[in-house]
């Protein structure tokens, strides 16, 4: 089914939007080139989706039109960072994703010229002019209504990571170690998924003085960026993460997926894939990316939040409960 908006309108958009979108990054410093945030807009985000696998074709067209088609967001930027895919298929992709599906906001392809996964948070003051971006994954589909809820949360908690999947770090006493866990009621990661954030935490995850060895460790690891910025953003304002119930998420599930989803059906294909070994592997890998954080930082920053933010109530209120501040209508991550 063709599903066209402004037909016209997208049709003469579409054309140079292709041929400049996939422009390689320009390789002056943005670190020099920080925004003042007063200059970017705040009553939209934009929305960076990580891209490598040209088999997640499929997916990665139905999930940017999604986000595309979402009131709030600004322009949805597709980081593709496999450098053997020629531009002609990345073109065609563009052109398939604006010709087949209901589109709003711009969609572009930005050839990344590493895969490295710091690049996710990469600052591009070119072309991010707002003052939140959400970082997505290509596999992870979640409904429209729950992404604007998201945004409206981190509207009002702006120096916040708000996401819709959580993790947790932990002590293991017995090893005297820092682990990677699940925790039934609270949580100290949001993951890469699905996070939003303010831009400013780009400058200081790519520019900050003291990042460097540790995106190294990202890079060396192939894995934790995400774990990385929870990292930063703890560190910066003292305060954990925000957790959002999505009422309907596909998560079509990669090697992060164990642990503790954001829906019944995730956790459903958690469970599954939770035994398999490769998963028990990933764990240990962001264990140790945890660990090695804690030993160049000097100090775990991460910091433990409760509840679950969810949409069905309307306005949600703040509430004390054992001291904390946590939401009226909090749940139990059960
Ligand atoms: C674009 O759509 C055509 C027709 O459905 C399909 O054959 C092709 O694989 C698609 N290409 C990309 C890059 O999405
Ligand atoms: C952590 O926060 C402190 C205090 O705000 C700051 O001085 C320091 O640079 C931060 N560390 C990193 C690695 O961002």
């Amino acid at each position: 089914m063709i599903m066209r908006k402004f037909p016209v309108v997208l049709f003469l958009f579409s054309i140079p939007l292709v041929a400049f979108s996939l422009r390689a990054l320009s390789p002056t410093n943005p670190c020099h080139s920080k925004p003042n945030p007063k200059t970017l807009r705040s009553d939209q985000f934009t929305v960076l989706i990580n891209g490598y696998s040209e088999s997640r074709f499929h997916l990665l067209r139905s999930i940017a039109a999604k986000y595309s088609s979402c009131p709030s967001v600004a322009a949805v930027f597709i980081l593709w960072s496999n450098p053997t895919t020629p531009t002609e298929t990345l073109t065609q992709l563009t052109i398939n994703i604006t010709s087949y599906y209901f589109v709003s906001a711009p969609i572009s392809i930005l050839r990344q010229s590493s895969d490295s996964l710091n690049s996710r948070f990469f600052p591009r003051p070119s072309w991010i002019t707002t003052r939140a971006v959400a970082i997505c994954d290509d596999d992870v589909e979640i409904d429209t209504k729950s992404v604007e809820f998201a945004f409206k949360i981190w509207s009002s908690h702006q120096d916040n990571l708000v996401g819709f999947f959580a993790r947790s770090h932990d002590f293991d006493l017995s090893r005297r170690t820092w682990i990677y866990t699940v925790h039934p009621d609270k949580y100290s990661i949001v993951l890469t998924k699905f996070m939003i954030l303010k831009t400013d935490y780009l400058y200081m995850y790519s520019c900050g003085s003291n990042m460097d060895e540790m995106r190294k460790v990202v890079d060396r690891m192939r894995n934790c960026e995400d774990i990385l910025m929870n990292f930063v953003v703890a560190n910066a304002t003292n305060s954990g993460p925000i957790l959002i119930g999505a009422e309907k998420v596909r998560d079509w599930g990669d090697a992060r997926n164990e642990g503790r989803g954001s829906t019944e059906k995730e956790e459903k294909l958690v469970t599954e894939v939770g035994l398999s070994s490769r998963k028990g592997d990933h764990r240990k890998r962001r264990g140790e990316c945890i660990r090695e954080f804690h030993r160049i930082w000097e100090k775990m920053p991460l910091i433990y939040s409760n509840g679950k933010v969810v949409n069905s109530v309307g306005e949600q209120g703040l509430c004390e409960k054992g001291g904390k501040l946590v939401f009226c209508d909090e749940q139990l991550l059960l």
